[in-house]
Formats: C-alpha cells, sequence, structure tokens
C-alpha cells in the first residue's frame, strides 16, 4: 500500500467509555470485540479486530478502589481472553492465556471452569494507585496476531493523591499508544503468514523468530499523526503497544534548555519524584507518564518525537505543532506521591533465564522450558517480597502479572534512570543481568510471566506463577 506523508493527519484520541450502570457496589461497561473497517491509510479500508470495533479500543477510567466491570463480548470468529496489563486482578479475571471467551451471540454460557461463551464479566477491583494500564488480547499462542489486528486500549485509574497535584490534565493529558504495523498491496493488516516453506518448520519464519516489525508507526491508530498543541505543558501517557519494537524516544529539536521530558509516572503509577530524561528506551508493553513544556519553543515550531532506535519511516513517531500562546497553572512538584516503599526482599532469590532453545522445533524458553499450562514454574507467598535475577540472551521485555516490580541493578550496577518506580514490565537487553525486588500483593492463585515480544510469548517464552 502507499503510504501517507507523516505529519498530515490529526492525533485522535480513543473516546472514554461511559458505564452502562452503576450501583453503589461498581461500574459496570460493556464491549464487543469486534471486526471493523477503518480508515487507517489515506485512500484503503482495513479490517481491525476491536473492542467496541476500534482500534485503539476506547479507553476506561476508573477510580481506584473503585470496583469495575467489564462485561466483554465476543463476536469474532474465534476465541479471545482478555487481560488488564498492570492490573492486581484475582485471577479468574486476569486473563490466563487458557481462560478463553469463545465467540457466541447466544447468551453467557460458562463452558467448564475456564471457557465462557459469547459474554463474560471481566471483575477488577482495582485496589492500587493511580496509573495508565492497558487491556489487550491474550489468547494461548496467538496474543500476537490478535493485538496486531487491534484487541488493545487504555485503561486509566485515577486517585485523590493524584488529583490533588498541579499536573497538566483536562485536554492536556492525552494518552498515546505508539505500535507499528505493516500493510499489504489491500491496506490489511500484513502478518506474516506462517510458511513452512520458509524454514522446513511449521510455525517458524526467521522475522516471526525476532518478533514482528512494521515499516509504519501509528500513534492512537493513525500513521504519524500531528497534534497542535498551546505552549504549554502536556502530560503523554505513552504506552509502547508493538508486538515487537522498541523505541528510544527524544524530541526534534530538544527544547533549548534540555530536558524534553519530565517523567512523573511509570508503567503501574506516579513516581515519587520526577525524574528528567533528554531521551529514553521504551520496551513493548512500558508506559511512561511524561511532562512536556512546549512553551520551552516559539510559537510556530515544529517539534517531532523521532525513536532514535528506528531509521527511514520508523525513525518518526508523530508531531507537534506549537500553535499558540495560552496560559498554563499546571506544575510538576518536586515530590509526587508517596508510594509503598520495596520491602526487604526475603531470602528468595529466583533465577529467571530467558532464552532461546535450537534443538528440534526452535522456541523461545524460561530456564529451559517452554510455556505449559500444567506446570508450575514458581510458587510464590502471597504477601512476600522476592529478588528476582532475569537473565538473558537476547533482548526480551520481561513482563509479570500481578506483581509489580522496582529495577534494583543492572549488571550489578544501578539501574538506568528510566528504571524508575514501580513497574510491571522490564526491558532486559542482550547477556544483560536484571535484578529486582518483586512484591506479591493481591491475590492468590494462578497467573503468568512471560516475554511481552508478542511473537515470542506465542512461542511459549511464559511461565506460571502460582501465589499461595
Ligand atoms: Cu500485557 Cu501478560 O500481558
Ligand atoms: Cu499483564
Ligand atoms: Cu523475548
Amino acid at each position: 500500500a502507499k503510504l501517507p506523508q507523516p505529519f498530515t493527519a490529526p492525533l485522535a484520541i480513543p473516546p472514554v467509555l461511559k458505564p452502562v450502570r452503576s450501583d453503589a457496589d461498581a461500574d459496570y461497561y460493556e464491549i464487543t470485540q469486534k471486526s471493523a473497517k477503518a480508515q487507517i491509510l489515506p485512500g484503503y479500508t482495513t479490517e481491525v479486530w476491536g473492542y467496541e470495533g476500534r482500534f485503539p479500543g476506547p479507553t476506561i477510567e476508573s477510580r481506584s478502589g473503585r470496583k469495575t466491570v467489564v462485561r466483554h463480548t465476543n463476536q469474532l470468529s474465534l476465541p479471545t481472553v482478555t487481560h488488564l496489563h498492570g492490573g492486581v486482578t484475582p485471577t479468574q479475571y486476569d486473563g490466563y492465556p487458557t481462560d478463553f471467551l469463545l465467540p457466541g451471540n447466544g447468551g453467557r454460557v460458562r463452558v467448564d471452569k475456564s471457557i465462557a461463551q459469547g459474554s463474560y464479566d471481566y471483575v477488577y477491583p482495582l485496589a492500587q494507585p493511580a496509573a495508565t494500564l492497558w487491556y489487550h488480547d491474550h489468547r494461548m499462542d496467538f496474543t500476537g496476531p490478535q493485538v496486531y489486528r487491534g484487541l488493545a486500549g487504555f485503561h486509566l485509574i485515577r486517585d485523590d493523591a493524584e488529583q490533588a497535584l498541579p499536573l497538566p490534565r483536562g485536554d492536556r493529558d492525552i494518552p498515546l499508544m505508539i505500535c507499528d504495523r505493516s500493510f499489504a498491496a489491500d491496506g490489511s493488516f500484513h502478518y506474516p503468514s506462517i510458511d513452512p516453506s520458509l524454514t522446513g518448520k511449521p510455525g517458524v519464519t526467521h522475522d516471526y523468530m525476532k518478533g514482528l516489525l512494521g515499516d509504519v508507526i501509528l500513534v492512537n491508530g493513525t500513521p504519524w499523526p500531528v497534534l497542535e498543541v498551546d505552549a504549554a505543558k502536556y502530560r503523554f501517557r505513552i504506552l509502547n503497544a508493538s508486538n515487537a519494537r522498541r523505541y528510544q524516544l527524544a524530541l526534534d529539536p530538544p527544547p533549548p534548555k534540555g530536558a524534553a521530558f519530565t517523567q512523573i509516572g511509570s508503567d503501574v503509577g506516579l513516581l515519587e519524584r520526577p525524574v528528567n530524561h533528554d531521551s529514553f528506551a521504551i520496551a513493548s508493553a512500558e508506559r511512561f507518564e511524561v511532562v512536556v513544556d512546549f512553551s520551552a519553543y516559539p510559537v510556530g515550531t515544529q517539534v517531532t518525537l523521532v525513536n532514535r532506535f528506528g531509521s527511514g519511516t520508523t525513525g518518526h513517531v508523530m508531531r507537534f505543532h506549537v500553535a499558540r500562546k495560552a496560559s498554563d497553572d499546571s506544575s510538576v512538584p518536586s515530590t509526587l506521591v508517596k508510594r509503598d516503599p520495596l520491602a526487604a526482599p526475603s531470602s528468595v532469590t529466583r533465577s529467571v533465564k530467558f532464552s532461546r532453545s535450537g534443538s528440534g522445533y526452535e522456541t523461545w524458553t524460561i530456564n529451559g522450558n517452554a510455556f505449559d499450562p500444567n506446570r508450575v514454574d514458581a510458587r510464590v507467598t502471597l504477601g512476600s517480597t522476592e529478588r528476582w535475577l532475569i537473565k538473558s540472551n537476547a533482548h526480551h521485555p520481561v513482563h509479570i502479572h500481578m506483581g509489580h516490580f522496582q529495577v534494583l541493578a543492572r549488571n550489578g550496577k544501578d539501574p538506568r534512570p528510566s528504571d524508575a518506580g514501580w513497574k510491571d514490565t522490564v526491558d532486559v537487553l542482550p547477556e544483560e543481568e536484571v535484578e529486582i525486588g518483586i512484591r506479591f500483593a493481591g491475590y492468590r492463585g494462578r497467573y503468568v510471566f512471560h516475554c511481552h515480544n508478542l511473537e515470542h510469548e506465542d512461542m511459549a517464552m511464559m511461565a506460571n506463577l502460582e501465589v499461595t
């Protein structure tokens, strides 16, 4: 397909979903998962699989501690699983990869313990601080293609401590979902077919082994969009929803006084203190909440959000056009919120090694094992804090369900400035050893941890975590 001129289409902001009802106990939402035609490239239609037929899906906004019930109805042709990424969620609602929701237009039928048909109510207690979470498909072995077709959306949690801060808000608080796609000649999403003639082995192509990379960068579903901004501060909730691509984000031109981004939040909530970055790396599934002050630029400046890891079409993400002077009473205080400190880790140190195993069918493994839903790989105690040593022989964004963590060291040295705060995903580089302190506060039951390169995840780089 013919690619558009960058920086012509306006940035779209996903609509905020309204609850269908609220009572003393909870807010209730309904989402239909369905196929729809979207205009992504000018002059082409693209079939998307979307929550409410949209890509990105509608944004859900919840209050911390307020129960949120989302009834998902599957009108697609295949099973789905919905996971709230970053949520502290009871296991039956966490989107375990085999807890399928089968397509069906009939009523809600519970086929067996873990399979539903038609609709399923995901119940989220959200007893956790304000954060930028996201929801996406998590079907065993097919998360990559299903997310690629569009099954991803934001779920924001707000709380009083956050609301009391003088941060940019309203129209100046904007979620940005960044992902890459490639398109076939007819404008459809191009996910490489799994062609055994390429390798002699079913299910494996070379591209697919590394994770899928596209040549078009989308922000909130639009290729290289442009946003007109006031010469004022903006809060951006940046999510890398790409299947496999990492970005090194920077502003071009940089602001004259440096510090393009003031980071105020990480994956699962606000930082205690802001951290300044000229640029930062963001791996698949990570979130960075940053404040950018466009008053540092003369009115009329075009400021491009660039990807220093990219080249050609992938070196650009989106553009801001500083359109006008405007009043701005927002600020970023030097202390933001109080977060629970990380408790001293218990005596348990767990070593988890992410590596490729190459005999027979090539696959991606954790501690030498391909994912098996029937094997417990790590048994942890509810309420405990453990030290994990994550080792890797390639680049893997490592994500852990339910347990939130802090990065303590990389190769025995201080973590990166962009590792600050509580996280659910950590960017692990080839031959790196990353030490984290992880707290299992939440619920007992069966969860997973996995590589969030979705092709690696689908090729079994996932393990079971049993919280007892
Ligand atoms: Cu974002 Cu287990 O997933
Ligand atoms: Cu998750
Ligand atoms: Cu990986």
